[in-house]
């Protein structure tokens, strides 16, 4: 195979992972899952037992119980992203005299990211608990489409305040439930959407300033190297002129270490910054998650009878209705960043 069809299956590569999935992100038949089942399928006679039941337990653990393989896998990408600059890159933009101050800025966000990292995987979202679910219920009022008043958890035995959820990985339920999150290995909801969302952007930001960084310095390269105007002498011995598709090859060959970390944070940037805008967006207009899935009718009566059994509910006319209850952007901003305190309980 040449160097340009190789070249072209890694940006193809690249650019289909990010579209699919954006694509499928938050939908619970992706082409992944059927992929997955197909495989596992067609693989069922000829694998053995113990081994299928490996990989099946493992799947669930991975996804259906508290695990932190995600946060390790974190650190791990993240170590080898840093390793890679701040010992190729760094000393290449160094020699090419890029000012210290713009080096150290991906430093400086690292610690940034690793505070809000932390704050996600350790604070407590907001668990409803025997002591504070008289608070979280006076919190919100129940809409009585999605949230009904009266309505008991089954596991948890209590009350379930409006906006809550029962998450099934941590077993327990969150107030202002957004979505169970693998990454931080926590539940993201009343009290953290707040640490999660500015993680979001930090990582964003991460990734695209150290791509911003390693483009610069392979720009620089190839205008030092005067690469542009070179020529070469062709099979005919005629003189041909290198052109840009001769600069790539280059550069794929010379630094490959380097042009894989930035596909790697191009495919980064674009996934989470169009996740962190969808976050945004549902911070802006005083959302979860959990409700948009929900208004938009993603989570059927026939996977969550619990909805179908409730008594008081009143009949929702359609899904396609959308509602939210939005009392001005900095309102909603203002709740995502101070969440509501709960109110203290007199002392009898
Ligand atoms: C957000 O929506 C809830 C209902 O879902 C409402 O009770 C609350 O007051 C709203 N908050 C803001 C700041 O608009
Ligand atoms: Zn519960
Ligand atoms: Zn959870």
């Amino acid at each position: 195979m040449d160097f340009l069809t190789l070249f072209g299956i890694y940006v193809l590569v690249v650019l289909a992972c990010i579209a699919l999935v954006c694509k499928y992100s938050g939908k619970q038949q992706s082409p992944f899952h059927t992929l997955f089942n197909f495989i596992t399928k067609i693989l069922a006679p000829v694998t053995p037992k113990w081994l299928q039941k490996w990989s099946q337990k493992s799947m669930h653990s991975l996804f259906h119980e508290r695990s932190n393989m995600f946060i390790y896998l974190h650190l791990v990408l993240e170590g080898a992203v840093y390793t890679e600059f701040t010992f190729e890159v760094f000393n290449f933009c160094r020699e090419m005299e890029t000012a210290l101050t713009s080096l150290c800025v991906p430093y400086v966000l690292l610690i940034f990211k690793t505070c809000f990292f932390y704050l996600c995987i350790s604070k407590d979202p907001g668990t409803v608990t025997k002591k504070r679910v008289v608070g979280q219920v006076s919190i919100y009022q129940y809409d009585r489409r999605m949230f009904h008043p009266g309505v008991h958890c089954p596991t948890c035995q209590l009350v379930k305040p409006a906006r809550s959820k029962h998450c099934r990985v941590c077993d327990r339920c969150v107030h202002r439930f957004d979505h169970h999150c693998v990454w931080v290995n926590n539940c993201i909801g009343a009290l953290n959407t707040r640490y999660f969302l500015l993680y979001l952007f930090s990582v964003c930001a991460m990734a695209g300033d150290i791509a911003l960084l390693t483009t610069d310095m392979l720009l620089h390269v190839v205008l030092r190297s005067g690469l542009l105007g070179a020529s070469y002498i062709d099979e005919y011995d005629q003189q041909q002129p290198a052109g840009f598709l001769f600069v790539i090859q280059h550069l794929f060959m010379s630094f490959p270490r380097i042009i894989f970390m930035l596909g790697f944070l191009v495919f980064v940037f674009f996934l989470l910054g169009g996740y962190a805008l969808f976050h945004s967006y549902l911070a802006l207009v005083n959302q979860t998650s959990n409700e948009w899935y929900k208004s938009r009718g993603y989570f059927c009566q026939h996977c969550h009878p619990a909805s179908a059994v409730d008594p008081l509910k009143t009949p929702v006319p359609e899904h396609s209705k959308r509602y939210f209850y939005s009392h001005g952007i900095l309102r909603n901003l203002g709740e995502i960043f101070f969440p509501p305190r709960l109110p203290k309980r007199k002392v009898n």
